[in-house]
């Protein structure tokens, strides 16, 4: 496969009939706002969301870039972290709004990672009904995927994502310039989930990670670009197949159910997404040698990759395997109690599993968390 070339944007098209959009993805897009923007036709004016960390490295920039094609923006911004994703903050941001004079031509820009874009997609979706909503992701996570995909909302104390909808973005800028900026840890707890796309879809993208895996590490733009691509392609034509997940998008939680379970034991607390899911990723690749015919040797690939990325493929901390069952359980992902697991028949292809028992799990448990 060919390396993506800095220079022009790539774009990748989510096809959704008329709420169709594009993923544009190069360097330097954050000073070309204004003209990116144009063939929305937004209104003069908006908001950007950002957070703490980000906005004071970003927020000028793309305001200014929006200034000087005659567009207003007006910076809200909530303190990084998932606690910002609540419908508290939600509401401090929505009762800003009127004062702002918004109207139905105006819109939001969520400039940060999955938390900002989350909660400024909520907002986006319900003020006025819903109003124009642009995503410009600023961590590997984002740009790969809560970006992509039309999933916003907020956390209850009771559980994450517990409020929300499906609201499409019209536009998303994906400039990887940002990520010079990101913490060495979120970029490679985000490139576990690049490291997924390949396991459950792309075997041969699967292979460009292995040989290129460093320079992506390395932030090099032109690596960064290929993946963030590929990645969203990927994104993008499972969404165009079946945006609420009711079949097919659920492939991508291949190792969500053990990883989900993992934070949830953990209350979230020194466990970053993607290092959870790197677990649940080897977990679920050894419980497809058991049960989907998926190779030893290509089980071995996933997780020497992983491990080769900086993530582990064990647990740091024990887990109490019954407290992990239970947790599996309860996840709004399993149904009426039963687990569902994704496991692959092979890399580059998964399939969705309610036949895994307690048992199978309990003899992979053995291997991969004792
Ligand atoms: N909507 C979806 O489809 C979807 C998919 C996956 C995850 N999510 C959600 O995404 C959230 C996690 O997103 P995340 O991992 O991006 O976390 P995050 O938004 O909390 O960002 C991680 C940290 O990096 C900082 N940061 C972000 N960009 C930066 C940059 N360029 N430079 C320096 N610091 C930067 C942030 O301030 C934060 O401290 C969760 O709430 C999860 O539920 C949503
Ligand atoms: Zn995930």
């Amino acid at each position: 496969m060919a390396s993506t070339l800095t220079g022009a944007p790539q774009r990748v098209r989510v096809e959704l009939g008329e709420r169709s959009y594009d993923i544009i993805i190069g360097t330097g897009l954050l000073a070309r706002a204004a003209e990116l923007f144009k063939p929305l036709k937004l209104g003069k004016r908006g908001v950007i969301v950002t957070d703490s960390n980000v906005g004071p490295l970003y927020d000028a920039a793309l305001q200014q870039a929006l200034r000087a094609g005659g567009i207003e923006t007006e910076i809200l911004d909530v303190p990084a972290g998932e606690p910002s994703k609540s419908l508290r903050q939600a509401n401090r941001l929505l009762e800003h709004l009127p004062s702002l004079g918004l109207d139905r031509r105006s819109f939001v820009v969520a400039l940060g990672g999955g938390v900002v874009g989350d909660l400024a997609g909520f907002i986006a979706a319900t003020y006025l009904r819903g109003i124009t909503f642009v995503q410009v992701p600023t961590t590997l996570l984002a740009l790969v995927d809560s970006s992509v995909g039309g999933k916003v909302g907020v956390n209850l104390p009771q559980g994450k994502n517990l409020v929300g909808s499906f609201y499409q973005p019209r536009l998303v800028l994906a400039d990887v310039d940002t990520l010079k900026s990101l913490p060495e840890r979120e970029l490679r707890s985000g490139f576990a989930e690049v490291i997924k796309y390949g396991a459950v879809r792309d075997a041969k993208f699967f292979a460009w990670l292995e040989r290129e895996y460093q320079r992506v590490l390395r932030r090099e733009p032109d690596a960064v670009a290929h993946a963030v691509r590929c990645c969203c392609e990927i994104k993008a034509d499972i969404v165009s197949k079946d945006e609420h997940e009711s079949g097919l998008r659920a492939i991508l939680n291949f190792g969500h159910t053990v990883g989900h379970a993992m934070e949830a034991l953990v209350d979230y607390e020194g466990l970053l997404h993607g290092e959870a899911i790197s677990m649940g990723m080897c977990f679920a690749s050894k419980l497809s040698v058991k049960l989907a015919g998926l190779s030893e040797a290509e089980s071995k690939r996933l997780c020497a990759l992983l491990e080769a990325s900086g993530l582990s493929t064990r647990p740091t901390e024990k887990f109490d395997m019954n407290r992990l069952l239970e947790a599996m359980r309860l996840d709004k992902k399993a149904r009426n109690g039963k687990l569902r697991f994704v496991l692959l028949k092979r890399l580059g292809e998964a399939v969705v599993s309610e036949a895994v028992t307690d048992a199978d799990i309990e003899e992979v448990f053995n291997v991969c968390c004792r």
